[in-house]
């Protein structure tokens, strides 16, 4: 959530130009996600008479080379998809899980403080979900050969493609640029050392993002990746067992064995992509469909919506304070939920069914007041650990009326930062967003409940939230977004300005959003376009008020009922994004 000014002014100027208004349409097809490129790629599957499963893996392998950041190989995250033909969702979990080797105290010094550095280098990764997953969800609903959906973003990788001014930017700063000082918000509030790891920070990381001359990177520079082009032939011409088993999955078992990581041979022949049910509620006649656990979004976003159905928010509209508290309310309440209920679900017993259930919603909302209800009422301690900054999400529809909402990570930005030595991708530092200190919670976010404590095999509670909503079988909307715990609320708003205030498929996606966490126990708004007296009234009934920087980027897909037009919705928080379609 901390993000710079620069950056917040920066959302304000693309939010404010004549461009914001205008949204794109499409007839056939489209595909919106973070980098043009990757975009492009997953259009041109299209063109070729791909499933809109099809498009989504591409793009997602695309965006491997092209946004390493957050696309990857080496990270997991969900998939939903609509199967229109069967009227039925799918989705489909490629969480991280933890190595067998892992231990419940195992980023614990003795005394039971943290481990400086614990989130950086090969100790901090999970083992990786991406490739089974995309092999799953194109098995199920895939139509073209495996290897036209990998080979693409070989070729990207080989050949390379131009950085962007934000790629140049972004590759700079964990090359180049001091790592933030001790204490600076920037620098990573669970590192004991007080520093920030960097990509600058790894030899092969170095060796695989710096460019031939040594120099920093400017707009209009090619990255070209060798390691990662191998990497992916293999997986296209071999399928995922390439990246499980056979000779990615020794360089992996090879740096870990060299670099304190966990992640054995054994951990990767074991991994395996899951079909889970879907988690559903009815809004004012749409169908919501979400990820079930271990991914806590869909649940949390549902609940929401449960909870806030029993009021009129339209009538006060967006700005609101009334609104702005009612919302608030859900979000705290949902939050609480998550924190204490929601885990591996093929560990811990998570009651989906009740907890998305209208009695349930009934039940929370009885206790919402014209007053702000403080977070330590709920219960006197928090719940929840910090999540970093960098994920991404994309959206995908096909002319058949299929789609699928696919968000991936690598948990923080560069993930571990660390490359695997041969292989030319990172690793996540997924195994921070479980509890890491048994029994420790404090109001900064700090937790340590049982149920998201570090357990070998064990897949790793996430906020992430990829959404489709239906209405009569066809899809209306579909969304999600990265930014760690803020991740369901920007769903929310995104949903609720679609169907509750009817906002245009643009100004869904452009207007400001908010985020309450449950604790800490502030209200963040996001930007300066909220109005002053309703933030003014919501600190009357108590709440806690803060602006903040840029919330999420939820690239989204609207299709319109009456007249079937597709609007491919580029989140314009992000300058790279793109909907690509025909
Ligand atoms: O799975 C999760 O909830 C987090 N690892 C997501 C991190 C994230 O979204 C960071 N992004 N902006």
């Amino acid at each position: 959530m901390q993000l710079s000014r620069a950056a917040g002014l920066g959302v304000l100027l693309i939010l404010w130009s004549p461009l914001a208004l205008r949204a794109q349409t499409f007839t056939k097809h489209v595909v919106v996600a973070q980098e043009g490129n990757a975009a492009d790629v997953g259009r041109d599957v299209l063109r070729q008479g791909g499933t809109a499963t099809d498009a989504a893996v591409a793009t997602a392998f695309a965006l491997a080379v092209t946004h390493p950041a957050a696309g990857n190989l080496g990270g997991g995250g969900f998939l939903v998809a609509y199967d229109a033909a069967r009227r039925a969702v799918v989705t489909i979990d490629f969480r991280e899980a933890a190595p067998k080797g892992a231990t419940e105290r195992m980023y614990l010094r003795p005394d039971g403080t943290l481990l400086p550095r614990h989130r950086a280098g090969a100790w901090a990764a999970g083992v990786p979900g991406t490739v089974r997953g995309l092999a799953l969800a194109h098995a199920r609903l895939g139509k073209r050969p495996w290897p036209t959906l990998v080979q693409p973003a070989a070729r990207l990788a080989r050949e390379g493609f131009p950085v962007s001014a934000e790629l140049a930017r972004s590759l700079n700063g964990q090359l180049f640029d001091p790592a933030p000082a001790a204490g600076s918000a920037a620098a990573r509030k669970d590192d004991l050392s007080g520093r920030s790891d960097r990509l600058a920070d790894f030899p092969e990381s170095v060796a695989a993002f710096r460019k031939s001359d040594g120099s920093r990177w400017k707009e209009g520079d090619r990255l070209i990746q060798p390691d990662l082009a191998e990497t992916l032939d293999r997986i296209a011409e071999h399928g995922p067992d390439e990246f499980y088993k056979g000779r990615t999955a020794e360089l992996i078992a090879r740096y870990m064995a060299g670099h304190e990581g966990l992640v054995t041979l054994d951990d990767l022949a074991a991994y395996q992509a899951k079909e889970r049910a879907p988690v559903h509620t009815s809004f004012r006649g749409y169908e919501v469909y979400g990820m079930g656990p271990p991914s806590s979004g869909g649940i949390v976003v549902v609940q929401m919506l449960n909870i806030l159905e029993r009021y009129d928010l339209k009538a006060d509209g967006p700005f609101a304070a009334l609104t702005l508290h009612r919302v608030t309310e859900a979000m705290r309440r949902a939050f609480f939920t998550r924190a204490t209920a929601v885990a591996d679900p093929d560990v811990v017993d998570v009651p989906v069914a009740k907890l998305t259930s209208k009695a349930y919603a009934d039940e929370l909302a009885r206790s919402i007041t014209d007053r702000a209800t403080p977070s330590a009422q709920l219960a006197p301690f928090p719940v929840l650990g910090a999540e970093g900054e960098h994920t991404t999400h994309l959206s995908t529809l096909d002319g058949d009326g299929n789609a699928v909402a696919l968000t991936y990570t690598l948990e923080e930005g560069y993930g571990a930062k660390a490359v695997v030595a041969g292989a030319g991708f990172l690793l996540n530092n997924e195994m921070g967003d479980f509890n890491l200190i048994p029994g420790r919670t404090d109001t900064s976010g700090r937790i340590g409940t049982p149920a998201n404590l570090i357990a070998p095999g064990k897949r790793i509670l996430s906020s992430q939230a990829p959404t489709l909503v239906l209405r009569d079988g066809r899809v209306r909307l579909v969304t999600g977004s990265p930014g760690g715990r803020t991740i369901p609320n920007t769903v929310l708003w995104v949903v609720l300005n679609v169907l509750e205030f009817g906002r245009s498929p643009r100004e869904a996606v452009d207007a400001p959003r908010t985020h309450h966490p449950w604790f800490p126990d502030v209200l963040t708004v996001e930007g300066s376009t909220w109005p002053p007296e309703a933030l003014e009234a919501l600190k009357a009934m108590g709440h806690r008020v803060r602006r903040g920087g840029v919330q999420g980027d939820a690239h989204s897909i609207v299709v319109d009922a009456a007249s079937g037009t597709i609007h491919g919705v580029a989140d314009r928080r992000r300058a790279t994004a793109k909907a690509s379609g025909d």
